[in-house]
């Protein structure tokens, strides 16, 4: 673990505005700066209430990016922005739609493409159009973040892209967008907030800067997410999550997660489970094997999370399980059409993402893994 004197970089929009009815503030900023054409890239739910973003001018809607969305569907997305040679590109959905966004404005009018531009640090600045994020789910904290996924379908691996030109210049989180969030979205959307906050407070690269975000996230998910998936228009508990999202977003940045997303990821690439989904299906694993190496941390989550536990790993198995199985959310890798002759391969994926396994309090050896889904399963 890094203590107070490690150093740590931290980089955030420079202007965030948060809270009900903040969405339309959007169109004001966007006025003041001067910028005239503008393409907004959605999915097809929000591409229908741009309007609610106030913008003025020349306005460019992008309405199909897909889920988790694939290199064919950002190809598209370039298309499009190389098409409407926007100021201002604004990213308004979830995490894919925001991803997608933050590569549309490096990508577009660029001679480099996705492959020169995956890892850390390779994106040539500085960027030449404006970049704005609108979160609709209360998930991802994408909008606060320097990191894009997109999944490469030849390898069924994610593509990370990391940069600081990909930095949102504004992000507006207006908690109202997410009202209409379906109950099962809302709960594997508002999980993964918690794992992003989770993995960066148990991870071996803590740091006591984002520890403060990470446990206040992980808290605010404790006394939201079930009154949110129970009520999708609790204004108070839709706010609360949208924080958590965002504070989930601070800590990706400067910590990032660990294992729980490097074996939640093959869920998603291989099998088409929903990000937020896989992290909760994991969750419980991830989090038991972890506690004797990070036992003081396992404890403070459960305890944000309201669960009370013994420490022990068995009790706190149990108590994540309940705590994301009383979501309503399903945690049997064989009730979501998973073929058990695929935990191998899964296993092998896992093993690969070594960006987030490294971060792992305990070492995840490929044979832990295989057992996890195994026992998942
Ligand atoms: N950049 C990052 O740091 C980061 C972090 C975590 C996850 N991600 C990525 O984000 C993606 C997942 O994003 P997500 O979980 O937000 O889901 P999503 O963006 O894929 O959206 C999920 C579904 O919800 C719908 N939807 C979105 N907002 C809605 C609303 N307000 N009302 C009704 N329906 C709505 C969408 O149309 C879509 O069908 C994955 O590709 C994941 O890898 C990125
Ligand atoms: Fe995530």
């Amino acid at each position: 673990m890094v203590s107070l004197d490690s150093p740590i970089t931290i980089i955030r929009p420079e202007i965030i505005e948060f809270g009900v009815g903040t969405a339309e503030r959007l169109g004001k900023w966007a006025s003041d700066k001067g910028y005239a054409r503008i393409l907004v890239i959605s999915d097809a739910f929000n591409a229908t209430r741009v309007d609610t973003l106030g913008l003025k001018g020349e306005v460019t809607v992008f309405a199909d990016v897909t889920p988790e969305p694939d290199t064919a569907n950002l190809d598209k997305v370039l298309a499009a922005a190389n098409a409407a040679d926007a100021q201002l590109v604004v990213g308004f959905g979830g995490g894919s739609a925001m991803d997608l966004a933050k590569l549309a404005a490096v990508l577009a009018g660029s001679s480099q493409t996705l492959r020169d531009v995956v890892g850390p640090n390779k994106v040539h600045g500085p960027r030449r159009v404006a970049l704005a994020q609108v979160p609709t789910t209360a998930g991802t904290g994408s909008e606060a973040g320097i990191r894009a996924l997109v999944t490469d379908p030849e390898t069924m691996a994610k593509l990370a892209v990391e940069s600081i030109h990909m930095l949102a210049d504004i992000a507006v989180i207006d908690p109202a967008l997410t009202f209409t969030v379906p109950a099962r979205t809302t709960a594997a959307t508002g999980v993964d907030a918690m794992a992003h906050c989770v993995e960066a407070f148990t991870n071996r690269k803590a740091h006591p800067m984002i520890d403060l975000y990470a446990i206040e996230g992980t808290r605010l998910v404790g006394k939201y997410l079930a009154r949110a998936v129970k009520d999708g228009a609790d204004a108070e508990a839709r706010a609360g999550l949208a924080l958590a999202s965002l504070y989930g977003g601070f800590c990706l940045g400067p910590v990032n997660t660990a294992g729980g997303h490097a074996l939640a990821y093959p869920l998603g690439t291989r099998w088409h489970i929903a990000h937020g989904a896989a992290n909760a299906l994991i969750f419980p694993h991830v989090l038991a094997f972890n506690t004797p190496s990070v036992p003081e941390k396992t404890r403070a989550v459960m305890d944000a999370l309201g669960r009370k536990t013994s420490g022990d790993v068995q009790s706190v198995f149990d108590a994540a399980y309940s705590f994301c199985a009383d979501l309503g959310i399903e945690m049997k890798l064989s009730a979501l059409g998973v073929p058990d002759s695929d935990l191998d391969a899964m296993a092998d994926d896992a093993f690969a993402i070594r960006r987030l396994l490294d971060n792992n309090p305990r070492d995840l050896a490929r044979a832990d893994i295989r057992s996890i889904y195994e026992a998942a399963y």
